[in-house]
């Protein structure tokens, strides 16, 4: 029987092995997002760098996390804060060398944790020496094919860049056209060429030959154009959009799916891949297709009951016929901080409406980030954390406009708030920034933190057992040790307001959302909760696990 884990005596620094097959170790990984520049900088340029990650490896491995997401740490103009890359096969200097990176990998390796690198497929900075060629060359040359140029008096169709304006940029000021989905400085590919396909499925090797164990996929569902580019229609049937999810992309990942299986231990691929149709979105997981993919459903989700389950069924709906794990992400560096979402009226996620501004209790939303942690724990299938998501840190929201640096801000005019509110520096330690991000005395931080961070550094929560953190070590400690087997997820019947699911026999996950106590089954035992327990009852607000559910076996105790 398993003991239960008190938040409060949660024990760090040791770690158990997973019960499970080292080869799949990917079907039920705690992945961990390092957004570099964010992270910790030894050098005190005011910039996270390799260094700097590291010196926090023990961190990492005491969190009880089994792998790292790097998010773009390669030579980049920043124009898109590392999506934007000019060298797929090195470090950008401000982070370190590829020499540090492979010493990285290595190092966190030796500690039981793998290593994910971002690859980015759909576009590359405007800098990289083949954009640079393209312009250096006449409209029609070989050089121009890698991508999409047009000539033409106006824009060669109405597609609208995803960070705001048109997808179309002239070549030199007043040449032809390019098409970049992102960013100008992010000139997308043209993935009908065959140096492109050849390129990427390089790069993969390059990293998979230095031990890391998977690649995360950006804009993995963007790729394949629609040759005659075509305009964007509303009534466009599965398939048919002109740059999105288009059929064609499945052969570029059963590619990159046999380079992956060529190497002796699993590598894997992960797809950051936003679909609405849950249907094609588990095409791209098809056995030999990417092994996974962020479940952004669920990270979108308002913190409702009834929509919270309907995420959860959908996404396991979903994975079963493709035998794929689902993920449960809540964050990562593209969206609003749970704690800050949480704590609005409206607590769903969506792009188009950020709700930026409006009303926020960061009380409440911590108190439900909290819950659905727990909650994301306790589910079948991988987990994602982004850095600082454990230590509960809210969006910030005041960032003076001349500090900002994301192009979602800029392009849009100053209409959509951009991410920089996700991004800022982790807080490690001390009541004053930069709290232990860089070296006193350092270089101002590439965005400033703010002045009341204080309690929510890791020396700080580190102290205080009703922290984010201590939540959260607890939690993946309680994790590690599988409470459920290999039981069935089912549903339990419980009020409109509770979710509550079995995972074999003996564990439950209990949920409430609503504002009336729950009772707990006579004889269950709880494993952890995310909040106190109210005279034995599950308040508001509040995950817990449970032994016995049902009330059957040992009482008591
Ligand atoms: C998705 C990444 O997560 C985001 O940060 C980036 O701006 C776009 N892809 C373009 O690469």
């Amino acid at each position: 029987m398993l003991a239960p884990v008190d938040v409060r005596e949660a024990e760090v620094g040791t770690r158990e092995e997973p019960p499970r097959a080292v080869e799949a170790w990917w079907r039920d990984a705690v992945v961990y997002q390092v957004y570099v520049r964010s992270f910790a900088d030894a050098n005190g340029d005011g910039v996270g760098d390799l260094a700097g990650v590291r010196d926090r490896l023990p961190y990492l491995r005491d969190l009880g996390v089994d792998a790292l997401w790097f998010s773009p740490w390669y030579p980049s103009p920043m124009a898109d804060s590392g999506y934007d890359i000019s060298d797929y096969r090195a470090i950008d200097p401000a982070f370190g060398t590829l020499a540090e990176a492979e010493q990285l990998i290595a190092e966190a390796r030796a500690l039981g944790i793998r290593t994910i690198v971002d690859i980015v497929p759909n576009h590359v900075s405007d800098q990289h020496p083949w954009f640079q060629a393209a312009l250096a060359s006449s409209p029609g040359s070989p050089e121009r094919e890698r991508f999409w140029f047009r000539s033409g008096d106006t824009a060669p169709n109405g597609w609208q860049s995803i960070f705001g304006g048109s997808a179309w940029t002239r070549a030199n000021g007043d040449g032809d056209w390019y098409l970049h989905l992102f960013a100008p400085e992010q000139p997308d590919l043209n993935w009908t060429h065959p140096d492109v396909w050849a390129e990427y499925e390089d790069v993969l090797r390059f990293w998979f030959d230095r031990g890391v164990a998977g690649v995360r996929i950006d804009s993995a569902a963007l790729l394949v154009k629609d040759p005659e580019l075509a305009e964007e229609r509303p009534e466009s049937g599965p398939g048919e959009h002109p740059f999105t999810d288009r059929d064609a992309l499945h052969d570029v990942y059963r590619r990159w799916r046999a380079i992956a299986d060529g190497y002796d231990e699993q590598r894997v691929l992960v797809g950051e891949i936003w679909l609405p149709d849950a249907e094609r979105f588990a095409r791209y997981l098809r056995p030999d297709e990417l092994h996974t993919a962020f479940n952004f459903d669920f990270l979108g989700c308002p913190w409702e009951a009834p929509r919270m389950r309907a995420s959860i069924d959908a996404a396991l709906a979903a994975h079963a016929p493709v035998d794929a794990p689902a993920t449960w992400v809540l964050s990562n560096h593209d969206v609003t901080r749970p704690v800050t979402r949480y704590g609005r009226a409206d607590s769903s996620f969506a792009f188009e409406s950020k709700r930026a501004g409006t009303p926020t209790d960061l009380e409440r939303g911590a108190r439900r980030a909290r819950a659905a942690a727990l909650l994301a724990m306790a589910l079948p299938g991988s987990m994602y954390i982004y850095q600082g998501e454990e230590l509960g840190l809210p969006e910030v929201e005041d960032i003076p406009f001349e500090r900002r640096q994301d192009p979602m801000w800029h392009r849009s005019g100053g209409v959509d708030p951009g991410r920089d509110g996700c991004r800022i520096p982790i807080p490690w330690s001390g009541d004053h920034p930069p709290y232990g991000f860089s070296v006193d005395n350092a270089a101002r931080p590439w965005l400033d933190q703010p002045d009341d961070w204080a309690p929510l550094t890791v020396a700080a929560e580190s102290d205080d057992p009703g922290s984010m953190l201590a939540l959260y070590r607890a939690g993946l400690r309680a994790r590690r040790q599988a409470p459920w087997g290999a039981g069935a997820f089912t549903w339990l019947p419980s009020g409109g307001d509770v979710l509550a699911f079995a995972r074999g026999d003996s564990f439950a996950c209990l949920v409430n959302f609503g504002p009336e106590p729950v009772v707990l089954p006579d004889g269950a035992e709880v494993v952890i909760s995310s909040n106190d327990l109210e005279g034995g009852a599950v308040p508001h607000d509040t995950t817990v696990w449970l032994l016995n559910p049902l009330g059957q076996g040992e009482r008591g105790r």
